[in-house]
């Protein structure tokens, strides 16, 4: 019976393992931009059709020195955007291609040979193809970055700070291409803040990201994570050849890009960034457990979807074993696979209903991820490097399915995602302090509407938001102060899309184009509303302020003088200074409240780290009290 449900509820859960974006009729943001084009020209960016608009066809090239090359000179050359007055260097290579014996391999420095064109959007790395914005050109050889400057940046010219996108997609979509900083870069340029950023691609799903005894026994796990670990270096090292200060690099990104930055502050020496903003993501929003016993069986499943367990005992070299040709053991025969079949394989993963949890995604593996984050936090074993972690008010809009209409459906969902099955008291406490009351739901705020919904629904979607976002969000925040560590800041963006169904409320992503000055009049992001108003177009500037001025100044006020600026003061959040400081981003209304809401909810599910995500899995011995 309990199967039952759960399959009807296995559908509208691959929205959770979907780019989080709603597909959505929006326009690519190629519109000229109306607000902060710096020029006008043709409205196109010059990826296609590089225009002649300042009369000579610029060709921008930067000079690199990597380690790779003997200290011979690489040059990079790129194309030059003239409507925007950029420079931008699309698909650069900062690791080998992982493919062939590299598959399942940390990522290796890139051997570069005199040149580079980097003049074409990079593949995605692999992923379901009908899942992603951006992503339709795709290959495992996909560890390339973007790099956006203002035109004629190079190593002579002033340095300017750096930031450093990683983008989100559950771990197992995302691309770098999908995320145009023309719009960002341009305002940036405009308020005189301009900056050098970059995006990178990093491994996805059973490629980067696999759970299970063959990728523990191998160090095969958190790959992706050491892809942007290699990232952050290539910055480190290349970056002033593009007019970036590698002391000066801001990493941003949001869902999955945010948790993996969270995940890279457990390393306490960690030196790639000097501060961090982390949209909707934290170290446990997502389950984690050791890679060796989590989910284990979805990694069987994996040999089996792909011929790998019976093929190593048979070693036949004809048809569907063929794959396996030399190999001796499953592992072998899953590094040999043709890369479509591995994908193949992981998406029959997914798609069986019992591991439509996270099966892929960041783990416990004893290296780059040393114990529990939940413990390494609770111990103060992270890096005190400054951060914003903000999170959109109605985060679980999108997880959980509108069909829900019952407190014991929406808890069968819950049950399905934690993967330590709460105990029937443990639900019926959170019964009670969630109550099935309309009004107390999400989206919040929207008093007794339930939008022709059950009210049981926004019951869910306020469980599952504040279970996995917000609580995890609060609780970084938390243990950095208590660790005596003060540079922090937090927000709740609040804005509504303009055009989106009214039950979606302040939803998850929803704030990209806002982070990218994409939400305006006539613009957008590929994948979103084109329908913004003057106001969103405000709101955007008002965030774009914060984030550039913390990319400067490591504060999101600017130089830290508080009349300085005519927009609202964001202090830090500081429980040592007895204050829950948080600022909201509302278009009408961007005030400091507190990070109080709902406080006995949220710690019910901290205090309970076994069964909420934290630690799942972990021997009875090592469980904090
Ligand atoms: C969305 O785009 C598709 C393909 O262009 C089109 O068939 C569909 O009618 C559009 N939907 C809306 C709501 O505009
Ligand atoms: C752009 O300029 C280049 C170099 O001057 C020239 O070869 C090319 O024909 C021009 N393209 C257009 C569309 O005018
Ligand atoms: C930087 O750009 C200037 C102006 O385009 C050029 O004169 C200079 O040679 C460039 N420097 C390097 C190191 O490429
Ligand atoms: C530039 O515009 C083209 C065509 O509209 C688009 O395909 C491409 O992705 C854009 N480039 C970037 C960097 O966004
Ligand atoms: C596994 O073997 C079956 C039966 O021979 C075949 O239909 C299937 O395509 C194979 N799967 C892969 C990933 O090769
Ligand atoms: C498969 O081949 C390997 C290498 O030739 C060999 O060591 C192994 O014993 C073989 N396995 C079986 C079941 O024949
Ligand atoms: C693959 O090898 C296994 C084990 O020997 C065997 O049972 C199976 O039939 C083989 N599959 C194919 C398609 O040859
Ligand atoms: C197995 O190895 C031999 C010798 O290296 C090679 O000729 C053969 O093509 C391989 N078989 C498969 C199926 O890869
Ligand atoms: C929930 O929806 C299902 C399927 O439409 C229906 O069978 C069931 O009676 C509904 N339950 C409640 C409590 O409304
Ligand atoms: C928990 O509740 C469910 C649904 O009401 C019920 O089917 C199940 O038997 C209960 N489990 C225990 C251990 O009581
Ligand atoms: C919601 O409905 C309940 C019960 O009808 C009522 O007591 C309450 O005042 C309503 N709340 C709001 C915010 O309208
Ligand atoms: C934008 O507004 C137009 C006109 O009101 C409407 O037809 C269209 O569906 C809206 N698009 C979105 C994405 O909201």
């Amino acid at each position: 019976m309990k199967w039952l449900i759960l399959s009807s509820l296995l559908a509208p859960l691959s929205i959770i393992a979907s780019p989080l974006v709603p597909r959505q009729n929006g326009t690519a943001a190629t519109a000229a931009a109306t607000a902060t084009s710096t020029s006008s020209g043709s409205a196109t960016n010059g990826t296609t059709s590089p225009s002649n608009t300042t009369g000579t066809a610029r060709v921008p090239t930067v000079t690199l020195y990597p380690d790779t090359s003997n200290g011979l000179p690489i040059e990079v050359s790129g194309v030059n955007y003239p409507q925007f007055q950029q420079d931008v260097y699309l698909g650069i290579p900062f690791a080998q291609p992982p493919v062939g014996d590299l598959r399942f391999a940390p990522p290796q420095s890139y051997i570069y040979n005199f040149s580079v064109t980097a003049q074409r959007q990079p593949s995605a790395c692999l992923q379901d193809p009908s899942g992603s914005i951006g992503a339709s050109i795709q290959s495992e050889d996909c560890l390339y970055l973007n790099v956006f400057a203002p035109q004629g940046a190079n190593a002579t010219s002033v340095y300017l700070p750096v930031m450093v996108w990683i983008y989100g997609g559950s771990f197992t979509s995302g691309s770098a291409s999908q995320y145009n900083a023309s719009f960002l870069e341009a305002y940036a340029a405009q308020t005189g803040k301009p900056f050098i950023f970059v995006a990178l691609n990093y491994r996805l799903g059973a490629f980067g990201w696999g759970y299970g005894s063959g990728f523990a026994e191998n160090g095969a796990a958190n790959l992706g994570l050491k892809d942007i670990r290699k990232g952050l270096e290539w910055v480190q090292q290349n970056i002033w050849a593009f007019g970036g200060n590698p002391d000066q690099v801001t990493v941003f990104g949001q869902s999955a890009g945010a948790i993996a930055i969270s995940l890279l502050y457990l390393d306490p020496e960690v030196k790639l960034f000097k501060s961090a903003i982390m949209e909707s993501g934290a170290q446990s929003t997502l389950p984690i457990g050791p890679t060796a016993s989590t989910w284990n069986s979805a990694y069987q499943y994996l040999l089996q979807q792909t011929n790998c367990t019976t093929i190593a005992a048979s070693n036949s070299t004809s048809g569907a074993n063929a794959t396996a040709g030399n190999s001796t053991t499953p592992w072998q025969c899953l590094k040999n696979l043709p890369s479509e079949s591995l994908l193949r394989g992981q998406l029959a993963v997914k798609s069986n209903v019992l591991f439509s949890g996270f099966v892929y995604g960041p783990s416990i593996d004893g290296d780059i991820i040393p114990d529990s984050p939940h413990t390494l936090l609770s111990q103060g074993r992270f890096a005190r490097i400054p951060f914003i972690s903000g999170n959109n008010k109605d985060e679980g809009t999108f997880v959980v399915p509108t069909f829900v209409n019952s407190t014991t459906l929406g808890f069968a969902l819950v049950d399905l995602v934690e993967p330590n099955d709460p105990s029937n008291t443990t639900l019926l406490q959170i019964a009670a302090l969630y109550s099935d009351v309309p009004a107390l739901g999400s989206p919040f705020d929207t008093g007794n509407n339930t939008f022709g919904l059950s009210s049981a629904w926004k019951q869910s979607v306020a469980i599952v938001g504040d279970a996995t976002f917000q609580a995890n969000r609060r609780f970084f925040l938390r243990q950095a102060n208590q660790h005596g560590f003060d540079q922090t800041w937090t927000y709740q963006f609040e804005q509504y899309t303009p055009g989106q169904p009214a039950y979606r409320g302040v939803y998850h992503a929803s704030e990209i184009p806002y982070v990218f000055g994409a939400a305006r009049p006539g613009v957008g992001l590929a994948g979103f509303s084109s329908n913004y108003t003057q106001a969103d177009a405000a709101l955007s500037n008002t965030m774009m302020n914060y984030w550039l001025n913390f990319a400067y100044y490591t504060n999101p006020n600017g130089n830290g003088d508080a009349s300085a600026s005519n927009t609202t003061y964001w202090p830090t959040h500081d429980i040592n200074q007895n204050n829950k400081n948080m600022l909201r981003l509302l278009a009408s209304n961007v005030t400091v409240f507190q990070d109080d809401y709902r406080e006995q909810q949220m710690d019910f599910f901290l205090d309970r780290p076994r069964e909420f995500n934290y630690r799942r899995s972990l021997p009875e011995d090592v469980i904090m009290a």
